[in-house]
C-alpha cells in the first residue's frame, strides 16, 4: 500500500485526506503541531466503513509518522485571511516549511513532495532547498487549482461548459498568474476567439479566485477546490500513468527560464516530475510567462535572503 504523509491538519490538509483516503486505498498520515491530527484521522478512518475503501488512516503530533513515506504534501502553515496577499505570508511561513523539509529529508528522503503551502513557487523553492533532494522530485499545487477556477468561470460567465473545454493556467499562483487565452480551446477555438471582450472578467475572476472565497470566508480560505486538486496530482504521481498537468516546477531553461519553480504543463510519474512540456504559446503568453518567472525570480532572491539571515 502507497503511503502518504499530510503535513498540516487545517481544512486544506484534513480535506485532501479525506478525499485521498477515499478515492485510493493508501496509507495517510496527518501529522500537525496541534493533537487535533489524531482526532481527524480517527474521524475519516471511522467514515470508511460504509466506503469500501480500504485505506489506513493514522495521526497525530509525531513527525515520526511521515517515516518512509512514498509521497508527502506539505499544507502546513498560517493561511492567508483578508487583506493579505500570498507574499504577505512568506515571513510566517518560511520557518514551518524549513522545519518539515528538514524532518521530510530524515524520515522520507525517498518520497516525492508536493508543497502547497503560500505563496506556493516560492515555497516550493524553499523547501526543494532544504530537502536537498532531486528538483524534479520536488513540486508546487497552484496550477491545477487555478485551471478549475478558470474553467468553472468559462461556463458560468462565458457560457462554455467543462466538455468543450481544453484550458490551462499556468505561471505563479498571484496577481501574475497566467490563463492561457491563445492556447486553450473552446471547440476549434481559442478563448480569445470563443469569448470575446468577456474574456477578461473571466481571466480577473480567476487571479482573484482565492481572494474571492476569502473575502466571504473571513477567517480562512478555500479548501474544498485545493483538496481536490492535491489529490488530483497525488493520485497522477502514485497512479504514474504520466498524466500531464500544471504544476509548479523547478525549471531549467524550459521557457527560457531556469533556476526557479513556475507553474508549467508537466508529466508526473513516480519519480515526481517526469517531462515538462513546451506547449506552442503565442507571443502575449510567452510575455506574460516572462514577466510571471521575473516576479518568483526576484521574490526567491529576497527569501534566500531572509532565509540566510534566520540561519545565522
Ligand atoms: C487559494 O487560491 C488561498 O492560495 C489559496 O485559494
Amino acid at each position: 500500500m502507497d503511503k502518504v504523509t499530510i503535513f498540516g491538519a487545517g481544512h486544506v490538509g484534513a480535506t485532501t485526506a479525506f478525499y485521498l483516503a477515499l478515492s485510493a486505498t493508501l496509507e495517510v498520515a496527518l501529522v500537525d503541531v496541534e493533537e487535533k491530527a489524531a482526532g481527524l484521522a480517527l474521524d475519516i478512518a471511522q467514515s470508511l466503513s460504509y466506503t469500501g475503501s480500504g485505506s489506513k488512516l493514522a495521526g497525530g503530533t509525531d513527525t515520526g509518522l511521515a517515516a518512509g513515506s512514498d509521497l508527502v504534501i506539505i499544507t502546513a502553515g498560517f493561511p492567508r485571511l483578508p487583506g493579505m496577499s500570498r507574499l504577505d505570508l512568506t515571513s510566517k511561513n518560511l520557518p514551518i516549511i524549513s522545519a518539515i523539509a528538514g524532518d521530510v529529508a530524515r524520515l522520507a528522503p525517498e518520497a516525492v513532495v508536493i508543497v502547497v503551502t503560500n505563496p506556493v513557487d516560492e515555497m516550493t523553492y524553499l523547501a526543494w532547498k532544504k530537502l536537498g533532494s532531486a528538483s524534479r522530485s520536488v513540486m508546487g499545487m497552484a496550477g491545477v487549482l487555478d485551471t478549475s477556477r478558470f474553467i468553472y468561470f468559462l461556463d458560468e460567465l462565458a457560457g462554455i461548459p467543462p466538455r468543450d473545454t481544453s484550458a490551462m493556467v499556468l505561471g505563479t499562483h498571484g496577481d501574475d498568474m497566467v490563463p492561457l487565452i491563445d492556447w486553450s480551446r473552446a471547440g476549434d477555438s481559442s478563448l480569445a476567439e470563443a469569448v470575446g471582450s468577456g474574456i477578461e472578467e473571466v481571466v480577473e475572476r480567476t487571479r482573484d479566485g482565492g481572494a474571492e472565497i476569502v473575502s466571504h470566508m473571513k477567517t480562512g480560505s478555500a479548501y474544498f477546490a485545493p483538496a481536490v486538486s492535491i489529490g488530483v496530482m497525488a493520485l497522477a504521481v502514485l497512479g504514474d500513468a504520466g498524466r500531464v498537468l500544471p504544476v509548479s516546477a523547478f525549471l531549467d531553461g524550459e521557457y527560457g527560464v531556469s533556476g526557479i519553480f513556475l507553474g508549467v504543463p508537466a508529466r508526473l510519474g513516480r519519480a515526481g516530475v517526469v517531462e515538462i512540456l513546451e506547449l506552442p504559446l503565442s507571443e502575449r503568453e510567452r510575455e506574460a510567462l516572462s514577466r510571471s518567472a521575473r516576479g518568483v525570480a526576484g521574490r526567491v532572491r529576497e527569501l534566500e535572503a531572509v532565509a540566510g539571515d534566520e540561519s545565522d
